[in-house]
């Protein structure tokens, strides 16, 4: 299901990579918004989804996200080092800090760095209920602007977040930037289902089951109706993969996982 080896991308001419799912910055899922309109509305979807979005995860993946996100962290292979230090941004409610963490024998720190207090305080909880706080510090800012020194980490995670941010170009520079030389750029996200039969199987359980699910644990189906939404604006994973590439980094390549319903992609600052 979790293929192991990751596709070296071939870069087309920079006309050529237009993506068709482009304006993120203006589309708050299939709705345009102005500029500077999109990330408050972002930021009510996580408000309101925060306390059930844990068990939404799950619901919403049937389970699968643990296992694309415990490919990623494989993927990573934190050191077991006091010193390793890594951003996890858009870190929400923990899931990819924890698992570094974990995966470096309780030995790496990461912060998780969100701009929703409201994600935030689920995962300080879920943090202290492990008892792995210390390894951890919860940072509340804005990926387009992150408080930290340049040549900071040595890894850069984003796990289902890169795709909420308005201007994507701007949080993959600043990733760059914070970043030391050798740190390791990861990024996971919803992508474009590569594989016949499951693409249609995919867009029926995203618009008609995922948005009733929504209603029925938490009470509103607009915010899975965005988030759904959401998937379908995100650029494909070439495209995703010249931006990264365009943001300076180095040896840029993508993994499909469950035939491109999700994709890791990786760059390198060298
Ligand atoms: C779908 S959740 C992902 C949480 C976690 N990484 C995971 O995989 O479970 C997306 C997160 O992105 C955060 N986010 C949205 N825009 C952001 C921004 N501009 N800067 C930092 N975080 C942002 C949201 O607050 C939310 O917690």
């Amino acid at each position: 299901m979790v293929p192991a080896k990751f596709v070296e991308v071939e870069f087309r001419m920079a006309d050529e990579r237009v993506s068709a799912r482009g304006g993120m910055e203006t589309s708050f899922g299939f709705r345009e918004v102005g500029a500077g309109e999109k990330q408050p509305l972002v930021n009510d979807v996580f408000h309101k989804v925060a306390k059930r979005y844990d068990i939404m995860n799950d619901v919403m993946s049937a389970g699968l996200h643990r296992v694309w996100k415990d490919a990623m962290i494989a993927a990573l292979n934190p050191p077991s080092r006091e010193d390793y230090r890594v951003l996890d941004v858009a870190g929400g409610t923990g899931d990819i800090a924890f698992r570094i963490v974990e995966r470096s024998g309780r030995k790496a720190h990461a912060t998780v760095l969100d701009i929703n207090g409201s994600m935030l305080s689920v995962g300080a909880e879920r943090a202290r209920k492990k008892g792995i706080d210390a390894n951890l510090d919860f940072v509340e800012a804005n990926a387009e602007d992150l408080p930290f020194a340049a040549n900071s980490f040595d890894a850069y995670t984003i796990a289902f977040g890169i795709r909420n941010v308005p201007r994507i170009e701007v949080a993959l520079k600043e990733a760059h930037r914070v970043l030391k030389r050798g740190g390791r750029l990861l990024v996971l996200e919803f992508s474009e289902v590569e594989m016949p039969l499951l693409d249609r199987f995919y867009d029926a359980w995203s618009f008609n089951a995922i948005p009733k699910f929504g209603k029925l644990i938490t009470g509103d189906d607009a915010p899975y109706q965005y988030l759904v939404e959401s998937i379908r604006k995100f650029p494909n994973q070439r495209d995703f993969a010249a931006m990264i590439r365009d943001a300076g980094f180095a040896r840029v390549s993508f993994t499909n996982y469950t035939g491109g319903i999700a994709a890791l992609h990786s760059g390198w600052k060298i």
